[in-house]
């Protein structure tokens, strides 16, 4: 929730050059601290919470209950180059690009002469660490390509040709998808279907790691903010949100021991690690796609029609997106299926029909995260576009949640 905040003590090294004439902080929880420490000093607070900064200046010893780092609260970085740079007296020598070549080097100690199987979709974290990876061992990286069915329209393959053709990889082509569908069959619970895919992927890469000999290692695109979102500390209030598939959803006995060297990056560093390895910016800035792919973005059962009718809207949206020049101002955006059945009518018949929603969203790392604000036009337009294409939707919604309440994926 955003509130206001009031200063009560202006000079503070924590807040230097962060309270504005109005500043706004994002708050999600209720707790807050009532009673101030000995020795402690308020330095700022909220309509509902009286201590909302304290410090303790001697001690150097600062507590803040808002949440700095989100982008709703105004400013919020400037409380963490205070506390880096003028409280813990911290100098600035770490860069995105530098850590190239410690991962290189990191991979090339671990791995030594086995093989690497890489799980590669073609989305811009499983490509760049497949180039890293391809670095570090060459030839002894074997990169699978999982065709789930479950994929945006047409962009496996195009995938496929680059990661083979441009960028001369170790790559195999699997086509899963009848599996996929069979094991997804009658499963609604996004839960199961996440937990069903995870297992699957990580069976299909053993199965195929056994073709290959010595492979020891399995390489994942896995970020910093999927292992926090999967992760239930016991004893701590915050809950399991979803079981990401590259992190809750992996079996809990696994031969391939796990490579993750992106786990500690957010997705803006992945993509200037991308910039840096001459990625395809067509691949480096594409929008973030789900490792459980169209299948938690279709409501409860899935099926080849349901995703077919999926991929075609999701198309049309796309391509309109990047001719109107929005594409690249929006962090994620993709066309869902809620698979209820409304009635409509086109011509002189009446329809009953499936509803597609439209989410677009502007976000930093996908965090937290506002729903993007589109002409009128624009709506109208892609609203009749998908109608009158796409055979089996005959409504159009927009979802106008943020994150949070809301997630961005729906499942
Ligand atoms: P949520 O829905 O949690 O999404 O707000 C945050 C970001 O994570 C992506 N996402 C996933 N990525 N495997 C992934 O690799 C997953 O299972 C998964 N679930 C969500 C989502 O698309 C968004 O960018």
């Amino acid at each position: 929730m955003a509130e206001q905040l009031f200063i009560k003590k202006k000079k503070s090294d924590l807040t230097k050059n962060f309270f504005k004439s109005n500043t706004t902080v994002w708050m999600s929880h209720e707790d807050a601290v009532v009673k101030i420490p000995k020795n402690f000093n308020s330095i700022a607070y909220t309509k509902d919470s009286k201590l909302t900064i304290i410090e303790n200046k001697r001690m150097k010893i600062y507590g803040v209950q808002f949440h700095p780092e989100v982008t709703h609260t105004e400013n919020g970085r400037q409380i963490f180059k205070n506390f880096l740079f003028l409280i813990c007296k911290v100098k600035k020598k770490w860069n995105v690009v530098s850590q190239k070549s410690r991962i290189i080097q990191e991979v090339k100690n671990i791995v030594k002469k086995e093989k690497v199987i890489c799980a590669l979709s073609g989305g811009v974290d499983s490509s760049v660490v497949a180039l890293l990876i391809n670095k570090a061992i060459k030839k002894n990286l074997i990169c699978i390509m999982v065709d789930t069915g479950l994929m945006r329209k047409d962009e496996f393959k195009y995938n496929y040709k680059i990661f083979k053709n441009k960028y001369k990889l170790n790559v195999k082509l699997i086509d899963a998808s009848k599996t996929f569908f069979k094991k997804l069959k009658n499963i609604s619970n996004p839960e199961k279907k996440r937990k069903i895919i995870g297992n699957l992927f990580i069976k299909i890469f053993e199965k195929q790691s056994k073709k290959f000999s010595n492979v020891k290692f399995l390489a994942q695109g896995t970020l910093y903010p999927d292992i926090i979102e999967s992760k239930s500390s016991s004893g701590s209030k915050s809950s399991k949100i979803k079981s990401h598939h590259n992190v809750g959803g992996l079996p809990k006995k696994m031969k391939l021991k796990l490579i993750e060297p992106l786990k500690e990056f957010f997705k803006d560093e992945v993509r200037t690690l991308g910039d840096s390895l001459g990625l395809l910016k067509n691949i480096c800035y594409r929008h973030p796609f789900p490792g459980p792919g169209l299948a938690i973005r279709i409501i409860g059962n899935i099926s080849r029609d349901k995703v077919r009718i999926l991929q075609e809207a999701d198309d049309i949206y796309i391509r309109e997106l990047i001719k109107c020049n929005l594409y690249n101002k929006i962090w994620q955006a993709y066309a869902a299926l809620l698979t209820i059945k409304t009635v409509g009518v086109m011509g002189d018949s009446r329809t009953y029909e499936y509803t597609c929603l439209l989410r677009a969203v502007i976000s930093e790392d996908g965090m937290t995260a506002d729903y993007f604000s589109f002409p009128k036009d624009f709506l109208n337009k892609i609203s009749n576009k998908i109608i009158n294409n796409v055979k089996g939707i005959n409504r159009v919604v927009y979802d106008i949640s943020s994150k949070p309440p809301s997630t961005i994926e729906l499942e």
